[in-house]
C-alpha cells in the first residue's frame, strides 16, 4: 500500500487532513463518533483511486483532493449504517460504532457524513458530478435494501448476487473514478472507461470480501468472520455450494441461510471448501480483475497507471 501511495503521497496526505478538518461539528457526539471511525484508519482505497485516476489523466489538483474526501465520507457513512444493519461488532480492529455508542447515534452520524459529503460536492461546483453522485448514493441505498430483502433467501441466484454487490459496493468505486476523470476534463469515452474500470474493480473487491468473511483472519481484517452467515446473506460462496453440493450440504446451507444463523459455521465452511466454492469465488473475482486491467491499458502509461494496476491486483490478493 505504502508503495502504491507514493505516486500521490503529498495529495494523499492532504486528503487525510481534509477528512479530519471536515469532521468538525458543534455537536460533540458527531465529532466523537466521526473521529472514532475515521481515526481507526481503514485502507483509504477509494480516495487513492480518485487521486491516481486524476494523476494518470492530468495532474492531481485541488479539486481531486476534495472529491477524494467526498468519496471516503460516503464510504464511511455506509460503513456506519452497514454495521448497524449487519449487527457487526468489529470494524477496523475495534468495536464498531454501534457496539460502542449504540445504533441510533451510528445511524445519525452516518447521515451527518453523507450530508457533509454533499456539502463538499457543492463546493466543487460541477453539476455533472453532483448528478452522478446523487444517482450513485441513491443506488447504494437501494443495494443495501435489496441485500436486506435477499437475506434469508436461499434461492438467490448468482445474477441477483451480482446485482446487489454492483449496487452496494462497485458503483462507488466507479463513481470515484468517473468523477476524477470528469474533474480532469477528459472526453466522455475516457470518463466512461474509468467508470467501467472502477465498476469491475469494485465487483472483484466485494467478491474477495465475501471470501474473507469465511476464510479470513479477524486479526488481519479487523472484522469478524462469519458475519455474513449470521445475517443469512446468500453470498457467492454459499450460492455456489447450493448449486454444487450434495443433498446434505444443500440442506445444511439452506437452513443456515433461512434461519440466519452461524451456529453450524464449521460444517458450512467444510461444505463450502469441499465444493471449491471459495476457489470459484476467487476465480470470478479474477475475471473482473482482468476486465478492469483491460480498461487500464487504454490509459496513458506512467507511474499513476502502474499504481492503479497494483491496486487492482492487491484487491484480489489481500488479507484485509
Ligand atoms: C469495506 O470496505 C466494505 C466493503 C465494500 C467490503 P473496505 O475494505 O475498503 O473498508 P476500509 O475502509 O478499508 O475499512
Ligand atoms: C459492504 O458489504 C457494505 C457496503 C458497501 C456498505 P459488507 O457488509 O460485506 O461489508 P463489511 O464486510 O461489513 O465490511
Ligand atoms: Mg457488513
Ligand atoms: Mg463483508
Amino acid at each position: 500500500m505504502q508503495d502504491i501511495r507514493s505516486a500521490v503521497a503529498a495529495e494523499f496526505q492532504q486528503v487525510n487532513e481534509l477528512i479530519i478538518d471536515q469532521l468538525h461539528s458543534d455537536v460533540d457526539m458527531v465529532e466523537n463518533i466521526g473521529h472514532y471511525i475515521v481515526d481507526a484508519g481503514g485502507k483509504r482505497l477509494r480516495p487513492l483511486l480518485v487521486l491516481l485516476t486524476a494523476a494518470s489523466l492530468d495532474s492531481c489538483h485541488a479539486q481531486a483532493i476534495k472529491f477524494a474526501a467526498v468519496i471516503e465520507f460516503i464510504h464511511t457513512a455506509t460503513l456506519l449504517h452497514d454495521d448497524v444493519v449487519d449487527i457487526s461488532s468489529l470494524r477496523r480492529g475495534r468495536p464498531t460504532a454501534n457496539a460502542e455508542f449504540g445504533n441510533a447515534p451510528s445511524v445519525l452520524v452516518g447521515d451527518f457524513l453523507y450530508t457533509r459529503a454533499f456539502q463538499l460536492m457543492v463546493q466543487l461546483g460541477d453539476m455533472d458530478i453532483l448528478r452522478h453522485m446523487a444517482d450513485t448514493t441513491n443506488t447504494i441505498a437501494e443495494g443495501e435494501v435489496l441485500q436486506l430483502v435477499r437475506a434469508g433467501d436461499a434461492k438467490t441466484t448468482q445474477a441477483q448476487y451480482l446485482d446487489v454487490i454492483t449496487r452496494k459496493t462497485a458503483i462507488l468505486f466507479a463513481a470515484g473514478c468517473y468523477g476524477a476523470a470528469t474533474l480532469c476534463g477528459v472526453d466522455e469515452r475516457t470518463r466512461q472507461n474509468m467508470h467501467d474500470f472502477g465498476l469491475n474493480l469494485g465487483i472483484a473487491f466485494q467478491m474477495i470480501d465475501d471470501v474473507l468473511d469465511y476464510e479470513g483472519d479477524p486479526a488481519a481484517m479487523g472484522k469478524n468472520v462469519g458475519d455474513d452467515l449470521n445475517e443469512g446473506k446468500p453470498t457467492l460462496p454459499l450460492i455456489y455450494t447450493l448449486q454444487n453440493g450434495n443433498k446434505e450440504e444443500q440442506a445444511l446451507i439452506t437452513r443456515a441461510i433461512t434461519e440466519k444463523t452461524a451456529d453450524d459455521i464449521a460444517d458450512v465452511l467444510a461444505a463450502v471448501q469441499r465444493c471449491g466454492a471459495l476457489d470459484y469465488t476467487r476465480q470470478r473475482a479474477q475475471h473482473y480483475h482482468d476486465q478492469a486491467m483491460v480498461v487500464l491499458e487504454g490509459l496513458p502509461a506512467g507511474p499513476a497507471r502502474d499504481a492503479l494496476a497494483q491496486i487492482t491486483a492487491l484487491s484480489i490478493h489481500r488479507d484485509h
